[in-house]
């Protein structure tokens, strides 16, 4: 690639490990409303919004509600989960996030946060990381969700650098295609056959250099 000038990462599977909260929390919602949500079920949600999110479990429920209704039980799912993530620690964050994050400093490459979550500010103070990017571009600044590039691109803009010089970092289907659209490279934290169109898998950041992300 051109120079590596920047580096953004997704949040929820990247450098944290959220997953698991937002699932209890949607679970929770599901059996309110008198039906079961499986962990297999919620991988359709990585990098979705809270909206789709909760659109797609109902579909799963077979429930219908109105849109007044939709808007109190995705409130609801939020309390639910803001519970969750009060326990966070800078212990959960991902392997390998805060020592490649601070490389990328070390360098002189920037760094962003390109998330969907509304949520993306509380959680990186709660594990300790609200200070180490130069910029954050989450789900309360974007009005398209991915695939739509408009986060990734927002956070290069807020960079000052061109998409070209952007690798992204991302462990949902629907944000490698964000980044492709983009026109960035893109490193697929999760399993190779899951994120075919990323330029390289690996299983965290804790297996991947800068050295070899200047290469891609
Ligand atoms: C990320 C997560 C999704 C979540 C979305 C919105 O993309 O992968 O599971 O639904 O953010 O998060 P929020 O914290 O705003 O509900
Ligand atoms: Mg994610």
């Amino acid at each position: 690639m051109k120079e590596l000038k920047a580096c953004i990462f997704d949040l929820d599977g990247v450098i944290v490990d959220t997953a698991v909260h937002h699932y209890k929390a949607w679970k929770r919602l599901a059996n309110s409303l008198g039906f079961d949500f499986t962990e297999e079920q919620n991988e359709q949600l990585k990098g979705v919004s809270r909206v789709r999110s909760l659109e797609i479990i109902l579909a799963i429920g077979g429930y219908s509600a109105t849109a007044t209704e939709q808007e109190k039980m995705a409130a609801q799912k939020n309390d639910w989960y803001l519970e969750l993530i009060g326990q966070m620690t800078p212990e959960d964050i991902l392997p390998g996030a805060k020592e490649f994050v601070e490389a990328c400093k070390a360098e002189g490459i920037k760094t962003a946060i390109g998330s969907a979550s509304k949520n993306t500010l509380t959680i990186l103070s709660k594990i300790g990381l609200d200070k180490h990017f130069d910029a954050i571009v989450d789900g309360n600044k974007v009005t398209k969700a991915k695939p739509d590039p408009e986060v990734f691109l927002n956070a290069a803009k807020e960079l000052n650098v061109d998409a070209s010089v952007c690798v992204v970092f991302e462990d949902a289907i629907a944000g490698v295609e964000a980044a492709n659209n983009a026109g960035m490279r893109c490193v697929g934290i999760g399993q190779p056959a899951v994120l075919t169109e990323a330029n390289a898998v690996v299983s965290s950041l804790a297996e991947i250099t800068l050295s070899k992300v200047k290469y891609l």
